[in-house]
């Protein structure tokens, strides 16, 4: 079944399609179908703005899509930058070193054993028939206070994950993907989409 992954970042199609190709899946990138929408993400959940996304190619394309929508949510700061993770700030001059050194900032009074934060990601499919089948994954860690390591992107290089002694910038991509969110939200993904009948492996 071809699918439209609701994206324009080719990382992102890689990733995904690592799992989506087990079961039959032929991910396209939205660009790769010339079109070239920026969906306004105006909700306030993680889920909610998944939503929009897929919702809109979906429409846009007239084929079943996939969107992804993630984050860092601090609990020293409610849940912040949470579903803004990636406009935190709200400073277009800031690019992820720049966000992260701002989280870095905003967290500096937050004593060691409060530094909880977790990366959070919900893939949402839907189909022109109106199925929606949405998946959720975490990954729970604690705020480093300097960077370290030269892996991943966004907020990895501060966000260490006790079982690796490490942070996520710290390992190989593949090692992320086995503990990470968006690893774990394909997972029950698939798991979803083979209880609907849209995957038998
Ligand atoms: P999205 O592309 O709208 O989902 O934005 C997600 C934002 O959250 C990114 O810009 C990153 O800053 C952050 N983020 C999400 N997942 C990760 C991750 O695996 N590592 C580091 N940062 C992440």
């Amino acid at each position: 079944m071809k699918v439209v992954l609701a994206s324009k970042n080719p990382h992102k199609l890689v990733e995904i399609s690592q799992i989506t190709e087990k079961f039959g899946f032929q991910l396209v990138l939205q660009s790769e179908l010339g079109v070239d929408i920026d969906v306004e993400e105006t909700g306030t959940t993680f889920e909610e703005n998944s939503l929009q996304k897929a919702m809109a190619v979906m429409r846009a394309t007239g084929l079943p899509a996939l969107a992804d929508d993630s984050g860092i949510a601090v609990d020293a700061l409610n849940g912040e930058p949470g579903v803004y993770s990636a406009r935190y700030g709200f400073d277009e001059s800031l690019d992820d070193w720049g966000r992260l050194q701002l989280l870095l900032k905003n967290t500096e009074q937050v004593p060691d054993g409060q530094r909880q934060a977790q990366f959070v990601c919900v893939i949402t499919f839907v189909t022109p028939e109106g199925e929606v089948i949405q998946a959720r994954g975490e990954i729970h860690g604690e705020l480093t206070r300097e960077p370290r390591g030269e892996n991943g992107f966004g907020y990895d290089p501060i966000f260490y994950y006790p079982p690796f002694g490490k942070t996520t910038a710290e390992v190989s991509s593949e090692m992320k993907h086995q503990v990470s969110h968006r690893g774990n939200a394909l997972r029950v993904l698939r798991e979803k989409l083979k209880e609907a009948g849209y995957a038998d492996k």
